[in-house]
C-alpha cells in the first residue's frame, strides 16, 4: 500500500466512525434522551428499542464488526500462511477501526440502558476498548520492523549507530556533543553553520530520529514488560465480553427475536 492509500484508508476509517455517531445521535436524540418509562410513547420506539428494526440491527452488525475485527487480526498474526496478506500494522489499524465502530453500534443498540447480565458484557467491552487505547500507546513505544515484528535490542542499537555514523561522517556532528543540551533550532543552527539549508533539514531529521531511538532504548525493557502485562489484562475481558455476547444471543433467539429473518 502506498503512503497515499494508507492515509486515505485512515481518513475513511475516521470519517466512518464520526459519521456513524452523528447520524445515530441525530436519528435517536429525543428517544435516547427520554427516561426509560417514557420511551414507549416515542414515535421511534418501535424502530430504536434494542429489539426494534434499527436497534436490533445495530446489535447484530456491531457484534459482527467486533468479531471480524478481532479474529481477522488474530488469524493474520498467528498463521504464517497469511503472512503475504498485507502488513500486520495495517491489520492492527483495521482491528482498531472495526472494533471501535462495532462498539459504537453496540452502544446505540443498548439504547444507553444497561441492565441484567448482558450489561457485564457491555462493561467488559468498555474495558477492552479503553485498554486497547492504552495498549496502542505502549505498542508504538516498541520499535518494530515494517512487518510489525518487535526489533531486538541489538537491532535497535545497530540502527542508532547507523544514525550516529551518518551524522558524524556526512555532517561532522558528534551526537554525544549534543547530549544534555536542548535540540532547539538555535543550537542546531549553530551546529549547522557550514551546512546548506537543504542539508540542514536532513540533519534536523536525523537528530530527531536519534533522540527518539535513544529514548526508546532507555525504556525498552519497561515497555516490553508493560506490554506483556497489558496482554494479560486485555485478553480475559475480551473473552468475558465474547462469552456473554454468545449467551445473550442464545437467550434472545430462544425468546423468539428474529430481526428481519
Ligand atoms: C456485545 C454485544 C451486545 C451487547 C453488549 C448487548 C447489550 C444489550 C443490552 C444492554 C440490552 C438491553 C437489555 C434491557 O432491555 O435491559 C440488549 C437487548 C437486546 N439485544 Fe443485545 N447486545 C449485544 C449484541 C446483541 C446481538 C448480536 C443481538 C442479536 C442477535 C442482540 C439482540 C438483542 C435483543 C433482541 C434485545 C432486546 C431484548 C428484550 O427487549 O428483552 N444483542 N442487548
Ligand atoms: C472493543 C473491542 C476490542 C476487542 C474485543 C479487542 C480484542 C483484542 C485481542 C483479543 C487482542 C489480542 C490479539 C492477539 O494477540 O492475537 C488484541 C490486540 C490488540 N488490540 Fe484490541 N480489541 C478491541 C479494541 C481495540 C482498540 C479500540 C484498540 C486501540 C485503540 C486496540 C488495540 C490493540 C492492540 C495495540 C493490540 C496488540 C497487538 C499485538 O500485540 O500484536 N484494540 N485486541
Amino acid at each position: 500500500m502506498t503512503r497515499f492509500f494508507h492515509r486515505l484508508s485512515l481518513t475513511i476509517y475516521s470519517l466512518m466512525v464520526i459519521v456513524s455517531i452523528i447520524v445515530l445521535t441525530y436519528i435517536g436524540f429525543s428517544y435516547y434522551n427520554k427516561p426509560i418509562e417514557e420511551r414507549f410513547f416515542d414515535p421511534n420506539y418501535a424502530l430504536l428499542k434494542p429489539s426494534g428494526l434499527i436497534g436490533h440491527g445495530l446489535g447484530i452488525i456491531g457484534s459482527l464488526f467486533i468479531v471480524i475485527g478481532l479474529f481477522s487480526y488474530m488469524i493474520r498474526k498467528r498463521f504464517k500462511i497469511f503472512a503475504r496478506l498485507g502488513l500486520l500494522k495495517y491489520w492492527l489499524e483495521f482491528h482498531i477501526f472495526l472494533c471501535t465502530l462495532g462498539s459504537i453500534l453496540v452502544l446505540y443498540h443498548t439504547t444507553f440502558k444497561f441492565g441484567g447480565i448482558v450489561s457485564v458484557g457491555f462493561w467488559s467491552l468498555v474495558i477492552v476498548w479503553s485498554s486497547g487505547v492504552i495498549g496502542r500507546f505502549i505498542y508504538l513505544q516498541i520499535p518494530r520492523t515494517i512487518e510489525g515484528r518487535e526489533l531486538t535490542l541489538r537491532e535497535i542499537e545497530d540502527y542508532k549507530s547507523e544514525l550516529d555514523l551518518e551524522l558524524l561522517n556526512k555532517y561532522k556532528i558528534n551526537i554525544s556533543d549534543l547530549k544534555g543540551k536542548k535540540y532547539s533550532n538555535e543550537k542546531l543552527k549553530l551546529v549547522a553553520e557550514n551546512i546548506s539549508a537543504k542539508d540542514f533539514k536532513k540533519v534536523k531529521g536525523l537528530i530527531k530520529a536519534e533522540k527518539k531511538i535513544s529514548k526508546r532504548i532507555e525504556r525498552l525493557d519497561r515497555m516490553q514488560n508493560l506490554f506483556k502485562y497489558w496482554h494479560v489484562a486485555h485478553l480475559p475481558f475480551a473473552l468475558i465480553m465474547l462469552i456473554i455476547m454468545v449467551i445473550h444471543i442464545i437467550v434472545v433467539l430462544t425468546f423468539g427475536y428474529k430481526w428481519i429473518f
